[in-house]
């Protein structure tokens, strides 16, 4: 089960206490994670794609809520199925990471698909022990795991790992020290999968930019930063594409449900002006 270890080996600095006391405590933003979770018990921490379903905007009013509530939780179980799409070919005996795990929902997606070992690890307490509580409601204790880790230094074994992937989470570390950690745990032709919101380098990093990382307490970084990290550390990409036409729909209708944060204006503010980029990254490790 979860490996408690004290906090100050976890979080090591100011910020990184900021960030974990954001995802112990943060119900404003809370509500539309755990609304969205309880349709069927798989609980996102992240953002949705694809194409809206026409009729949800159709019909009876009365119940335009719910039919927008349950839109919403499928494109976000799309985005995770296009991340673990990218995985490639995973067996039951593989070990797979989940590097900042939120309420675990991507983590038993992939033991759901692949039937493997799952280790997910987050600097907030709160959501390892939900986590963990959910991994025992649906019997898999013994195969999803989550852990009170830090994911610039979760460890686990040296080339343990058969894939990683961060799903949303790259906005709160820095790059080179993650994707060294990453590497390390990889083996050999293991593949690491990522979605992440950057910044275009090309416009700068914008007003829309600076309103979502005071939001979240994050720190978008540039596009260039991921290849440079992933270069750095022998992570040679095999392919990237710019999610952000699949991701505007999302906010479009999330703009229109009654679970709106206001923060549907600056995601979409920035998409839109091309100065934020909501995009999939997916690399191989390679030789060092
Ligand atoms: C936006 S949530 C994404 C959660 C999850 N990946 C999902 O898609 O539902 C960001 C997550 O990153 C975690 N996180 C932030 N910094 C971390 C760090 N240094 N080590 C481990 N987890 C971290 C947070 O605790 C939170 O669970």
């Amino acid at each position: 089960m979860s490996t408690t270890n004290p906090a100050t080996d976890v979080l090591r600095s100011g910020y990184q206490r900021s960030v974990a006391e954001y995802w112990n405590n943060n119900p404003n933003d809370d509500r539309v994670n755990v609304v969205l979770g309880e349709i069927d018990g798989l609980y996102h921490h992240h953002y949705g794609i694809g194409a809206i379903d026409p009729s949800v905007r159709e019909g009876s009013e009365d119940d335009r809520d719910t039919r927008i509530i349950n839109e919403l939780h499928r494109l976000e179980t799309a985005q995770a199925d296009l991340l673990l799409d990218q995985l490639g070919d995973i067996s039951p005996d593989d070990h797979l990471l989940d590097a900042g795990s939120g309420r675990g929902a991507t983590s038993f997606m992939a033991h759901q698909r692949f039937g493997c070992q799952v280790d997910g690890v987050t600097i907030s307490e709160y959501q390892v022990g939900f986590a963990n509580d959910q991994a025992a409601q649906r019997g898999v204790s013994d195969e999803v795991r989550f852990h009170f880790r830090n994911m610039l230094d979760t460890g686990f074994g040296t080339a343990t790992r058969r894939g990683i992937w961060t799903n949303e989470t790259t906005m709160y570390v820095d790059l080179f020290e993650l994707y060294a950690e990453v590497a390390r745990q990889l083996q050999f032709g293991g593949r690491y999968v990522c979605i992440t919101g950057c910044y275009n380098d090309v416009t700068g990093r914008s007003q829309a930019v600076r309103e979502i990382d005071e939001h979240y307490t994050c720190n978008i970084h540039p596009r260039s930063e991921y290849f440079n990290a992933l270069a750095a550390n022998n992570l040679a990409p095999i392919n990237v594409t710019d999610l952000t036409p699949q991701t505007i729909p999302y906010w479009e209708l999330r703009e229109t449900c009654s679970l709106a944060t206001g923060i549907e204006d600056p995601f979409l503010r920035g998409y839109r002006e091309g100065s934020f980029q909501y995009l999939l990254i997916v690399a191989d490790r390679i030789a060092d």
